[in-house]
């Protein structure tokens, strides 16, 4: 019998046959389960000789089966590898590469002009609380700028009271509560007013930047800004023009145009022919530091804050704002975004 169930083995060819083998060896009505039955009817004596026979028998034909199962295994596995190859030349279905957002863009672009005059980045909360984003600020409860500012406010009762962010300005007092002066950071991020037309998104994108040290005036803010655009726009012919304004954080405050002329019927920057509203900036205003628990009379600074999305459309000549959140390939394509 051993040598019948061996040779059996051996000769398989299939898995099929071999599983064949097993049951006819070891299943319910086994040539050796059969044996293996017959142990119980025996003498002690006879069970003494035949027992470890019977399971020598189990254990070699067992054995004698997983060796056969994986030598087929194996073999079937050669064969698939001959058989199956791969044509690496085949041409790949096209999947077109992913290009960075110009809003994304810009912000880079900026923050590595930032560095390189050594602002480090800041970041603060869109959902935030009302004393950050007006309060601490010199925005008071009832102050008329809260309502320029389109606010959106959270629902519910909430205390604090919290907002979408209109601007960045928030991230100047938590960078002012979080770090010693000197300061000088940058802040980039989504802010939002309720408003929706060419220029006007309700979402759209700030970036903030805030220095805070001894004996800064509002030259070191000019001369930054200044170096900033001409890196940005790439021209050294970039002419600003600070005109007084009024933000309830800086004192004195300076709304920032830009200089262009006219060339071919198109405003071209560079230039004073004409003036373009920029971006709003000013001396860090005394209560706003007194806010952050620092001594004013010690520590004197600027900010201003600049829509990314429209430096993107001054810089691409982009014309309306909307598309930059359509998700519509044709327009990053028609200003070079997308393959
Ligand atoms: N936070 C102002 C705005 O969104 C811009 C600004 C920032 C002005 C910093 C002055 C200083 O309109």
């Amino acid at each position: 019998l051993r040598d019948d169930l061996l040779a059996s083995i051996q000769a398989a060819t299939g898995l099929d046959a071999v599983e064949a083998v097993r049951v006819h060896a070891l299943g319910k009505q086994g040539a050796i389960t059969g044996l293996l039955k017959t142990l119980g009817g025996m003498s002690p004596e006879e069970r003494q000789e035949q027992g470890p026979r019977i399971h020598g028998l189990r254990e070699a034909v067992t054995a004698a089966l997983v060796e056969r199962k994986a030598v087929l295994e194996r073999l079937a596995l050669d064969a698939r590898l001959a058989s199956e190859t791969l044509d690496m030349t085949l041409p790949v279905e096209g999947v077109p590469p992913g290009s960075v957002h110009p809003v994304s863009q810009v912000m880079d672009e900026l923050a590595e002009i930032f560095a390189d005059l050594g602002f480090a980045v800041a970041t603060g909360p869109e959902i935030e609380d009302d004393w950050h984003n007006f309060t601490a600020l010199n925005i008071p409860e009832s102050h008329p700028a809260r309502a320029m500012h389109d606010t959106f406010y959270l629902a519910g009762e909430h205390e604090p009271k919290m907002v979408l962010r209109t601007h960045t300005s928030p991230v100047q007092i938590r960078t002012m509560m979080a770090q010693k002066p000197p300061i000088r950071i940058i802040a980039p991020g989504r802010v939002y007013r309720s408003d929706w037309d060419a220029t006007h998104t309700p979402m759209f994108h700030q970036i903030e930047g805030l220095v805070i040290d001894k004996g800064i005036t509002l030259g070191h803010l000019k001369w930054t800004l200044e170096t900033l655009l001409k890196a940005f726009f790439e021209r050294d012919d970039i002419v600003l023009r600070l005109r007084p304004s009024y933000f309830p954080f800086t004192e004195p405050s300076a709304e920032v145009d830009v200089g262009f002329t006219i060339q071919n019927g198109k405003r071209v920057l560079g230039g004073s022919d004409g003036w373009m509203e920029l971006l709003g900036s000013g001396m860090v205003h005394r209560k706003v530091i007194e806010a952050c628990n620092l001594d004013p009379d010690e520590w004197q600074g600027f900010a201003f804050g600049v829509g990314v999305d429209r430096l993107a459309m001054l810089k691409y000549g982009m014309d309306d704002l909307r598309p930059f959140f359509e998700s519509d390939l044709r327009w990053a394509r028609h200003y070079g975004f997308s393959a």
